[in-house]
């Protein structure tokens, strides 16, 4: 098990963060590699045509081991999440009457560009909603997606966990029905990769995304994207340089080729050397690949059962624990207390948390503690 990780941060003490799904804080060396980094381009000709290569494939690797992915070459880096759907849902070829599956109130980035793709090629978008009633909420609404699925699917476009309230799907069994329907499955995996195993070669997505400044307690500006095979051959959004064949020789790059680099390269964004973020997201995910997602998992759960089962014994509600992430879950209150009291409340203390629909959003991580739970409580 875990031990806090606070003093590997730079959280003041008289603060309580309870947001990582809001932005990570950042870990002390994260702030270490960027400052080195920073400093790099005093002395340009330091800085050697390998370098433009060689951290970026230290990168993939590192994030393909986090995921379990057998390949790193299925990695690209991208500046956002909607950048890296845009490569995947402008890659699908789709026809009039096919459906893209999503999940009610899901995150912009993972909607507007499919709205984007179905208009423009007479596909229709179908947005799984869950029950209004709150029991059994997660299952039903995995339930209701499981069933939704169908021959007029194309592609199923979700998170693993609801960014809002932290629902988790069972990507597990979705992945199989997808399977039987031949239906894509484009996992955003922003709120999730990082905090919750995910396994590539369990799971097998057509695509998983991930902005790298939340769980993946990255910098902001760089995440990475897996694409499966499905995708070695379609059309990036842009067209830069380093990710043409050869573009190792810098000698030769007007000997324009027409060939990409190998697999999903070709969906970098331009000037993915990153000489600042690309090493501190590498530094990040070392981290991660240190203390395990499962062990991370583990500790939220256990700084955050006491005051999960008083919040629930007052008669608020969150999600039954099968159905939800122990790094995120959201509180519906009760109708006693008034949201606007407990707002108060929290800012008074200086615990920081989200808003998120009709959900209060708490999203713990290894910098928490029990005494952070506590506080927490003592505002409802
Ligand atoms: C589920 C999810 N996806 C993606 C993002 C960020 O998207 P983008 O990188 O496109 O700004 C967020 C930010 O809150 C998120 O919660």
């Amino acid at each position: 098990m875990l031990t806090s990780k606070k003093s590997w941060f730079n959280l003041p003490d008289t603060v309580t963060y309870l947001n990582g799904a809001y932005m990570s804080p950042q870990l002390k060396s994260v702030e270490q590699v960027g400052i080195d980094s920073l400093k790099r381009k005093n002395l340009p000709y330091e800085i050697s045509a390998a370098d433009f290569f060689h951290p970026k494939e230290i990168l993939k690797k590192r994030f393909a081991e986090l995921i379990g992915a057998p390949d790193h070459r299925n990695i690209a880096i991208i500046p956002s999440a909607s950048y890296g759907l845009a490569n995947v849902a402008n890659n699908i070829p789709l026809k009039k009457g096919d459906e893209i599956l999503i999940i009610d109130e899901q995150f912009p980035s993972n909607v507007y560009i499919w709205k984007k793709v179905a208009l423009k090629q007479g596909a229709s978008i179908k947005t799984i909603r869950p029950s209004k009633l709150l029991d059994n909420r997660g299952e039903s609404w995995n339930e209701a997606l499981l069933q939704a699925i169908n021959s007029k699917t194309a592609v199923v476009a979700m998170p693993h966990v609801h960014w809002a309230d932290g629902t988790r799907f069972d990507l597990e069994k979705i992945r199989s029905k997808t399977n039987e329907v031949q239906a894509l499955l484009v996992i955003d995996g922003t709120q999730s990769v990082g905090a919750l195993p995910f396994s590539i070669e369990e799971i097998r997505p057509d695509a998983l995304i991930c902005a790298g400044y939340k769980w993946l307690l990255g910098p902001y500006s760089l995440g990475l994207a897996y694409y499966s095979d499905f995708f070695n051959t379609g059309q990036p959004i842009e067209e830069n340089w380093i990710n043409r064949l050869q573009s190792e020789d810098f000698s030769r790059l007007t000997h324009f080729q027409d060939a990409y680099q190998k697999k999903a390269e070709r969906y970098s964004v331009g000037e993915s050397s990153n000489f600042i973020l690309v090493p501190m997201l590498t530094r990040a995910i070392e981290q991660l690949l240190e203390w395990k997602t499962a062990n991370i998992q583990d500790y939220c759960e256990e700084i955050s059962r006491p005051a999960i089962e008083a919040l629930r014994a007052k008669g608020h509600f969150i999600e039954a624990d099968a159905f939800r992430a122990k790094h995120l879950f959201g509180i519906y209150l009760n109708k006693q207390i008034d949201r606007e009291t407990v707002k108060q409340r929290l800012i008074e203390k200086n615990i920081y948390v989200s808003y998120r629909g009709a959900a209060i959003r708490i999203s713990p991580n290894v910098y928490n503690s029990t005494a952070d739970f506590d506080k927490l409580l003592s505002c409802f």
